[in-house]
This record gives C-alpha cells, sequence and structure tokens, in this order.
C-alpha cells in the first residue's frame, strides 16, 4: 500500500510566531484527519526549530524546503542534510521549480541533494513538473521523464523506496489554475510506468503527489485518481482550515 501524503509547502511565507501559530493549528485539528493520511509540514529553515517543539510527538511529520548538495563546510548560507536531521526533521523538498527557475538548480545538482538527504535519513519531496510553453509544446513528458531519469535512475533501489515525488505543473502553481484530474493522473501514470522502467514493481510502491493550486474545492477529484497519493500544498497550507480539508479528501 502506498503512503497517502499531505504536504504544506510554506514557501517564505509566515513569521516564525505566526508559524508557530499555524503549526498549532494543524495539530489542534489533527484528529479529524483519517489515521492513514501522513500530514507534513514544511516552513522556512527559520522555523524548523520552533515548529518542530509544536509537532514532534504528533503524527505531523517536519521537513525542509531544501538542502545543500555539499556534506559540510565552507558553503556561507547553506543548510546541510545533517544539520536537518540533528534536529528531528524527517523530509525535504528537492528540486520545486522555484528553485530549479530561480535559484538555478539542475538535475547534476538534484543527484547531489538527493544522496545528501538519503544518506542522514530524510525522506526527499522531490518535485518534477513541465512549463507551460512546455505543456503548449507537448513536450510534458520528455520534460517530466528526463528529471526521473537524470535524477532518480541514478538511485539504488534501497533508496529509491526512501523518495516520494510531486508532480508540479509549474503554469498550475500559485497560479489558481490546476490540472484537470484527467491531465494529473495522465502524467502520474508516466511517472509510475517510467519508474517501472528501472525499478519494477517498487514503482508501485511509491507515492507520487500532485501540487499546483491544490485545494479544498479539488482535493477530492484529484486524490480519487489511482496514481495520485496525496498533495504538496503551496498556499492553501497558510490556513490550517484548509489544509486539513484537503487532507480529509482522500
Ligand atoms: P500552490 O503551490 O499550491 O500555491 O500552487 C504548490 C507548490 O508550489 O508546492
Amino acid at each position: 500500500m502506498r503512503k497517502k501524503i499531505v504536504a504544506g509547502n510554506w514557501k517564505m511565507n509566515t513569521t516564525v510566531p505566526e508559524g508557530v501559530i499555524l503549526a498549532q493549528d494543524v495539530v489542534a485539528k489533527l484528529s479529524e484527519v483519517p489515521s492513514d493520511v501522513n500530514l507534513v509540514v514544511a516552513p522556512s529553515f527559520v522555523h524548523i526549530a520552533q515548529v518542530g517543539e509544536v509537532v514532534n510527538g504528533t503524527s505531523v511529520g517536519l521537513s525542509a524546503q531544501n538542502c545543500a548538495d555539499e556534506v559540510k563546510g565552507a558553503y556561507t548560507g547553506e543548510v546541510s542534510a545533517q544539520m536537518l536531521s540533528s534536529i528531528g526533521v524527517k523530509y525535504v523538498i528537492l528540486g520545486h521549480s522555484e528553485r530549479r527557475e530561480y535559484y538555478g538548480e539542475t538535475n547534476e545538482k538534484l543527484v547531489k541533494k538527493v544522496n545528501l538527504a538519503l544518506a542522514e535519513g530524510l525522506t526527499p519531496i522531490f518535485c518534477v513538473g513541465e512549463k507551460l510553453e512546455e505543456r503548449k509544446a507537448n513536450k510534458h513528458f520528455d520534460v517530466v521523464g528526463e528529471q526521473v531519469k537524470e535524477v532518480l535512475f541514478t538511485l539504488s533501489a534501497e533508496q529509491m523506496a526512501n523518495v516520494v515525488i510531486a508532480y508540479e505543473p509549474v503554469w498550475a502553481i500559485g497560479t489558481g489554475e490546476t490540472a484537470t484530474k484527467e491531465q494529473a493522473q495522465e502524467i502520474h501514470a508516466f511517472i509510475r510506468a517510467t519508474l517501472a522502467e528501472k525499478f519494477g514493481a517498487l514503482a508501485e510502491e511509491i507515492s507520487i503527489l500532485y501540487g499546483g493550486s491544490c485545494k479544498p474545492s479539488n482535493a477530492q477529484e484529484l486524490f480519487a485518481q489511482k496514481d495520485i497519493d496525496g498533495g504538496l500544498i503551496g498556499g492553501a497550507a497558510l490556513k490550517a482550515e484548509d489544509f486539513i480539508a484537503i487532507a480529509k479528501s482522500f
């Protein structure tokens, strides 16, 4: 059985006190969420210790939004996977389209990040997705296939078993425009089939989340799709009520 996961990517939002309140609100509503749904919150690095104090001891998993592509040393401004695991972080979002687009993250760098995260026992939430012009040119399968192959095909099966994938069409992120359930299912199935080329039956065990303007009003139809195992939620994760409503949508 694949894990059902709803992860909140807070991005560069909330002050630390606001983030602590948001986490407390999520924890307060936790009893409403079915026990087989894994909730994850991904605040900024600055928030992690304090948000960790709120969620530790609950079923909410703590995630970072990025980690360094080096182990340690003279890399000013970077945060290592080891630093994250040392304070109870369990997941790390890697390869988000905003990191790829604004901070020059390449598949090559992501191979290093995914490996370092796994070596520290973190679960990477590895993001893939095409831009609008790529979809319009009917290149979305090529783009997503390449992201999967160039990074995840370098892993052993044992490593791959600890990776979560998030498909996020860039044109749907923060735009209010969501992929239709058919569009999302089609590419999730493609990702799973691509994984199967290298990892065989293990592909059936990998959770593939949908991200991009996922909200309470559309989560249900998306999560009902055969190959959609949850969501990576941006804007709607900033309101505990909406985040919990999404988690109840399976
Ligand atoms: P959104 O962001 O839900 O605000 O579209 C999703 C994401 O970028 O992870």
